[in-house]
């Protein structure tokens, strides 16, 4: 760690670039969601930095990994909260493209279970074409991750992909906010990490039980180059690889959840750091397990997305492949 608290800066080459949003996460915080056409009172509200692509690089970056995120702000108040965030996370500023009018923005609703909703409105995400990324492509061609999600334009996320492809970068992919994807997209990807939401609308297959998410897995292995892992809520998530028929499965790290936002996002920067520091496959994602489990633990995106030493302690100080709470089947 430099001694300003950042993790990474500039000079360093990102060995994970990520492609994505930046946004101002609006969020309110009640006792229960509103029904249709009702006012409920909460009881509390933030406006902090967030976006999949931006929470994804901080997750990755606070594990002391590299990290670049490729990405659009606005020219409003909301980009000055996201450019310093960024900037003090040690991930470089060099790769922000500032545009005219307003930044990203979620609406984030949270009830007392740590459940939420969101409405994410992309505006300068919108911004961010193939040719911005085009710019990067060296970048991208150095680095050993590429991590991309959906909050921004789907020509630039394939763009991407195809990168990474050109110069053997491994392409992951968190299909994020679900939306259906063709073959050409999920061929060039190594790495799909969807929600259960997302497997089923991108299989048709039902996921809400192991077996189901098991099969829209398996379907999605034979669309995709490598491995497919459906992260399950607290049901924890499974993984199957190409060439195997081995399933890996984790339990869900028994932890406090107040909070759920950003936490499939540091399971997917907390998988994506793993694998640029070459921890084996089941050490990668029981790490990821345990990032992702921390951040239900705090209020927010940015702010509950863990830190390496606390991952490791929760972890017990030791990467054990064989860990009790790792299933092989
Ligand atoms: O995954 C959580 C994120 O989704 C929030 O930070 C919000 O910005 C939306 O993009």
């Amino acid at each position: 760690m430099h001694p300003d608290g950042t993790v990474a800066t500039p000079d360093d080459t990102p060995q994970i670039v990520v492609v994505g949003s930046l946004n101002l996460d609006v969020t309110a915080r009640a006792t229960r969601m509103p029904d249709d056409g009702e006012t409920v009172l909460g009881d509390d509200f933030t406006m902090l930095p967030g976006g999949k692509g931006g929470n994804q690089a901080v997750a990755a970056a606070r594990q002391e990994v590299p990290t670049a995120i490729i990405g659009c702000i606005g020219s409003d108040s909301a980009a000055d909260i996201l450019y310093d965030a960024v900037r003090l996370e040690g991930c470089d500023t060099r790769f922000l493209t500032v545009v005219d009018g307003p930044s990203g923005i979620a609406h984030i609703e949270v009830d007392h279970n740590g459940d939420n909703r969101i409405i994410v409105v992309p505006l300068a995400n919108e911004a961010l074409t193939p040719a911005i990324v085009d710019h990067y492509a060296d970048d991208i061609a150095s680095a050993t991750v590429l991590l991309c999600q959906l909050e921004v334009p789907l020509d630039t996320v394939r763009h991407a992909l195809e990168l990474a492809n050109m110069h053997g970068v491994l392409a992951i992919l968190n299909p994020a906010p679900a939306r259906p994807l063709d073959d050409e997209i999920l061929s060039l990807v190594d790495l799909l990490i969807p929600n259960e939401t997302e497997a089923a609308l991108l299989t048709g297959i039902d996921t809400s039980t192991r077996g189901g998410a098991l099969a829209a897995a398996r379907a999605l292995l034979e669309r995709t180059k490598g491995d497919v892992c459906i992260t399950r809520g607290s049901a924890g998530s499974l993984l199957v690889s190409t060439g195997s028929d081995e399933v890996l499965e984790t339990e869900v790290f028994p932890v406090d959840a107040i909070d759920a936002t950003g936490a499939g996002d540091a399971f997917c920067g907390g998988l994506a750091s793993a694998i640029a520091r070459g921890l084996p496959r089941s050490e990668a994602y029981r790490y990821a397990s345990a990032c992702g489990a921390l951040a239900t633990t705090t209020h927010g995106a940015f702010p509950s997305l863990p830190r390496r030493r606390q991952v490791e302690a929760l972890l017990g100080g030791a990467m054990v492949a064989d860990a009790p709470d790792i299933t092989v089947r």
